[in-house]
C-alpha cells in the first residue's frame, strides 16, 4: 500500500518514528528491557504494587475461580461479584454515590464525555488534556455538542469563555494531574467556576489517585466542593488495568445504558479487577505506600530543580532529535527514560518524562540525577 508506506516514511523522516521495547521482567526499579538491565524511571506503577504479594495472590485466586478472560461485555457475561465489589470500594473511598468500571481509563473518558455531552452541552476542555478526553470531545462534537478548548490551567481565560456560552448546559473537563507535564489542575477554582456558571465538572485523576494527598488524588473530599464526575484508572498506581467513573447514580446508570465503550467492549477480566481491589485496600489501610512515594518524588524534584508534588517530572529538552539523543545516551548508561515528542506534546517541546516509584531507593534516584547532569545539553 504505497499511500501507507509514504505516510509512514514521512512520519519517520520528521523524527517521529516510534517502536516498542520489550520487558522480560515486571515494572521493578531495575527491569530487564530489550535484554539489558536498566534503572526504570518511566513506569506508572507508582506505588510498586504490581508485585505486592497481596495483589498478586488476589489475581491468582481470581484466576482460579473465574479463569482468565471475561467472555463478554459488562452487560452480557463480563460482570462478576469482584467488579461489583471494586465499584463499591472505589465509590466509598473516593466519596461518590456510585462508580462504574470500564476496561481502561481511555474507555472511561470516552464513555463519560460522550454520554454527558449531547447537543445541548458545550464542553470546555483544557488544551493539555489526555488523548482519551480529546477523543471523547471529538466524538461528542460530531454528535452536536459544542467544544471550546481553553489555555492550560487558565481559569481567568476559562471564565471569559464561559461567559459566552449559548447552550443550556456546560461541561468543564480536565486532567487532575496532567499526564505529560505533571502539573495539577486548579480543582477548587474549577469547582467554583462550574457552580457559578451552572456547569458540571469532570476531573480525570488517572495519575493523582494513589499518588497525591492521602492517595485519593487532587480532587479528594475536603472542605471545598467536589467535581461532579471523577474519572480514574486502575492501571497506574493501582497496579492493574481498567478505568472507572465515579458520580451520582443517574450519571453512572446512563453510562451503563449508553456508554458505547461500556456496552460494546469485553469487560476487564476478574484477575485484573481482583488485583485492583487488593491495591485499593492496601492504599486505604496503609498510608506508608503513598508516603514513601511522596518522599521519593521530593528527592527527584529537588535534585532536578523542578517544583511540584506529582510523580511525573518533566525534563524539558525541546528539539525532538535532541530528546531522542538524550534518551539514547541514558539508555547506554543503563537507564530507561523515554523521550516524549509531538504529537503527545507540542512540536519543538519534547521532554524526558521521568516517573518515580515508591520502590526506588535513594541511591537509584541519585544515580539518575548524576546521569541527567551528564547527558542533558548544558547540564
Ligand atoms: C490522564 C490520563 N487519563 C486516561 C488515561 C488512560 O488510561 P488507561 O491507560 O487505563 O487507558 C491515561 C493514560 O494512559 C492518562 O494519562
Amino acid at each position: 500500500m504505497p499511500h501507507v508506506a509514504e505516510r509512514l516514511q514521512a512520519w519517520r523522516d520528521a523524527g517521529l518514528g516510534r517502536t516498542t521495547v520489550d520487558f522480560s521482567t515486571g515494572q521493578h526499579p531495575v527491569s530487564r528491557v530489550d535484554g539489558d538491565d536498566r534503572l526504570l524511571f518511566s513506569s506508572s506503577n507508582y506505588l510498586g504494587l504490581s508485585h505486592h504479594p497481596v495483589v498478586v495472590d488476589a489475581a491468582v485466586d481470581a484466576t482460579r475461580t473465574f479463569g482468565t478472560g471475561s467472555g463478554g461485555s459488562r452487560l452480557t457475561t463480563g460482570s462478576t461479584t469482584l467488579h461489583r465489589r471494586l465499584e463499591e470500594e472505589l465509590a466509598d473511598w473516593l466519596g461518590y454515590p456510585d462508580c462504574v468500571l470500564l476496561n481502561s481509563g481511555f474507555a472511561a473518558n470516552l464513555a463519560a464525555v460522550t454520554v454527558l455531552a449531547d447537543e445541548t452541552v458545550t464542553i470546555y476542555s483544557d488544551e493539555r488534556n489526555h488523548a482519551s478526553i480529546i477523543d471523547g470531545c471529538r466524538t461528542a462534537r460530531s454528535h452536536g455538542a459544542g467544544l471550546v478548548v481553553y489555555p492550560h490551567r487558565d481559569t481567568a481565560a476559562l471564565r471569559r469563555l464561559l461567559t459566552g456560552r449559548d447552550t443550556p448546559h456546560g461541561l468543564i473537563v480536565t486532567d487532575g494531574v496532567f499526564s505529560m507535564d505533571g502539573t495539577v489542575a486548579p480543582v477548587a477554582e474549577l469547582v467554583d467556576l462550574a457552580r457559578e456558571f451552572g456547569c458540571r465538572l469532570l476531573v480525570d485523576d488517572a495519575h493523582g489517585i494513589g499518588t497525591v494527598g492521602d492517595g485519593r488524588g487532587c480532587a479528594a473530599p475536603g472542605d471545598g466542593g467536589r467535581p461532579d464526575v471523577l474519572v480514574g484508572t486502575t492501571s497506574k498506581a493501582l497496579a492493574s488495568e481498567g478505568g472507572f467513573v465515579c458520580a451520582d447514580r443517574d450519571t453512572c446508570d446512563l453510562i451503563r445504558n449508553q456508554g458505547r465503550p461500556f456496552i460494546y467492549s469485553t469487560a476487564a477480566s476478574a484477575p485484573t479487577v481482583a488485583a485492583a481491589l487488593a491495591a485499593v485496600r492496601l492504599v486505604r489501610t496503609d498510608p506508608g505506600h503513598v508516603r514513601r512515594l511522596q518522599a521519593t518524588v521530593r528527592r527527584v524534584r529537588q535534585g532536578l530543580g523542578v517544583p511540584g508534588r506529582t510523580p511525573i517530572v518533566p525534563v524539558p529538552v525541546g528539539d525532538e532529535a535532541e530528546a531522542m539523543a538524550v534518551a539514547d545516551a541514558l539508555r547506554r548508561g543503563g537507564f530507561h527514560v523515554p523521550a516524549i515528542r509531538y504529537p503527545t506534546v507540542p512540536r519543538g517541546a519534547a521532554i524526558l518524562r521521568v516517573t518515580v516509584m515508591a520502590t526506588h531507593t535513594d541511591d537509584q534516584v541519585d544515580s539518575l540525577l548524576a546521569a541527567l547532569r551528564e547527558v542533558l545539553p548544558g547540564g
